[in-house]
């Protein structure tokens, strides 16, 4: 019989510096990569390190420079969420707030000034605050300088972000997320670290020698975190979503187990703490060698993270034939259309039992406490002459999805430490800058070319949300 969810089941939203904190040019916040992404038909091939950009200009949009404003409007939006009843809070630190430049010996106390006001106005209603430490952004100057994770030298800058935050907030914060989706670094390389590639270089080698530093950084941040607080417990942060065979046939099968991998390569170090054979293997026959600095292997043996969390929006679809796999379209992960799934209005499939298989096999996997940290439905809302959304849509997405989860956690007994559900209040669209893909329980007056008063208004979802949190997700 289905029951509802453990005690301090940590129920709550999520949200990402760039694209809610706005600011930008305010308490002496230097600029990062996720600021000179701009919106429209430029933002894609930026986003994948093919196009320079590395400067505002006067021709662009850039969404994340105002966003929604939470830089001065977090009271307003955390006591909304308080009275959803969130638990928990999962929100992330611009890097290029405390540490403008990334380089520098002491942080900026302004940035710092913030996200403590921030923690506390989160503690002042009891709500646990869950810290991305970086959720795609690189302060612009170590790009330059440096090159961005392509350098071992941004261990350094990181492990000092660290050292900072873990100190001031060891107290406070309990729960933190080192990299959020690790993996993005394949697909965008820009948005997800920083990283611009130069004319005719082996552009997997420097993916997957970034990745290693990311991965190095991480386990330094495992282990500078419990050296300040063993209290702490570390997170890392997959975009989930596992891969079906577009056929039963074997070759399918194996196609999809190998996109699989694809994913799990990052926490297979992170949780398990060493590189799996599969992908030495493949190393050896791409004729990749990764530089590993002495004493890498065992700081990543002994750092390893202690909970799996993840983003899930949708499963994916693949085949073996090439020609069949070209129609791949769609998002960021490319996949197939899959007959047996709706879609969102931006094609992303519609899948709640892939949530329960994807939580299933990484439970099997890692055999580790999980943490969904992001889900949700990316919609077009329209508000009436009040600003009020009858989301019946979104509700429709998200119960179905905490159903599947609730099964995966009494029927299949996966432990789950908790559930952000994405973009809680309306905000900027990681892929597309746009403001019309909207996640939130609370609409934000604002579109996609920046115009808009920023009010915010609860929508029908906002009470649906809380009825879920306040019988722990008995009556969905
Ligand atoms: C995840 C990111 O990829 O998905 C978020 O961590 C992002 O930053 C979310 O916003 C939803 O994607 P999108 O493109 O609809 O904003």
């Amino acid at each position: 019989m289905t029951k509802g969810f453990p005690e301090g089941f940590l129920w709550g939203g999520a949200t990402a510096a760039n694209q809610c904190e706005g600011g930008v040019f305010e308490g002496n916040r230097g600029l990062a990569n996720v600021d000179v992404i701009p919106h429209g038909e430029d933002r894609f091939p930026v986003m994948l390190g093919k196009m320079k950009m590395l400067e505002c200009d006067q021709e662009h949009y850039y969404p994340s420079h105002e966003a929604i404003d939470f830089y001065h409007t977090y009271k307003e939006d955390i006591a909304l969420f308080a009275d959803m009843g969130f638990k928990c809070y999962r929100f992330s630190l611009a890097w290029s707030r405390i540490f403008p430049k990334g380089d520098e010996l002491e942080p900026n106390e302004e940035g710092l000034k913030f996200y403590d006001a921030v923690i506390d106005e989160c503690l002042k209603y009891g709500i646990e605050p869950l810290v991305t430490i970086t959720h795609f952004d690189v302060p612009i100057h170590l790009i330059k300088t440096v090159g961005s994770w392509r350098s071992r030298k941004m261990v350094e800058y990181y492990e000092r972000l660290c050292y900072v935050i873990f100190n001031r907030y060891k107290n406070k914060v309990k729960y933190w997320l080192t990299f959020n989706e690790i993996n993005i670094l394949m697909h965008l390389p820009f948005m997800g670290a920083g990283i611009v590639f130069e004319e005719g270089e082996n552009q997997e080698a420097v993916k997957f020698q970034a990745a290693h530093h990311e991965l190095v950084a991480s386990a330094r941040a495992t282990q500078i975190a419990k050296e300040i607080n063993p209290e702490f417990k570390i997170g890392c942060m997959l975009a989930a979503g596992n891969t079906y065979p577009n056929t039963p046939a074997p070759r399918d099968v194996w196609r999809s187990m190998e996109k699989d991998r694809e994913n799990y390569f990052f926490i297979d170090v992170q949780s398990r703490g060493e590189y799996p054979n599969y992908a030495k293997k493949e190393f050896e026959r791409k004729g990749i060698k990764l530089e590993m600095a002495p004493g890498d292997e065992e700081l990543l043996k002994n750092n390893t993270v202690d909970f799996i969390s993840f983003s899930y929006y949708s499963s994916r679809l693949t085949s073996a034939d090439p020609e069949i796999n070209a129609q791949t379209s769609g998002n960021v992960f490319g996949t197939l259309k899959n007959p047996y799934l709706d879609a969102s209005e931006w094609g992303w499939q519609i899948d709640p039992l892939g949530l329960r298989i994807t939580m299933n096999a990484l439970y099997d996997r890692y055999q580790k406490p999980l943490f969904i940290v992001e889900n949700g439905l990316g919609a077009v809302d329209n508000p009436d002459e009040n600003g009020y959304v009858e989301d019946d849509y979104r509700i429709d997405y998200l119960r179905e999805h905490i159903k599947a989860m609730k099964d995966a956690v009494n029927e299949d007994g996966v432990e789950l430490m908790g559930y952000t559900s994405w973009g809680c209040i309306d905000l900027v669209s990681a892929s597309t800058g746009e403001m019309k893909k909207r996640y939130g329980y609370i609409y934000v007056d604002k579109d996609n070319e920046g115009n808009g008063t920023l009010k915010r208004t609860k929508k029908k979802s906002f009470n649906w949300y809380k009825k879920v949190i306040g019988t722990n997700g008995e009556d969905l």
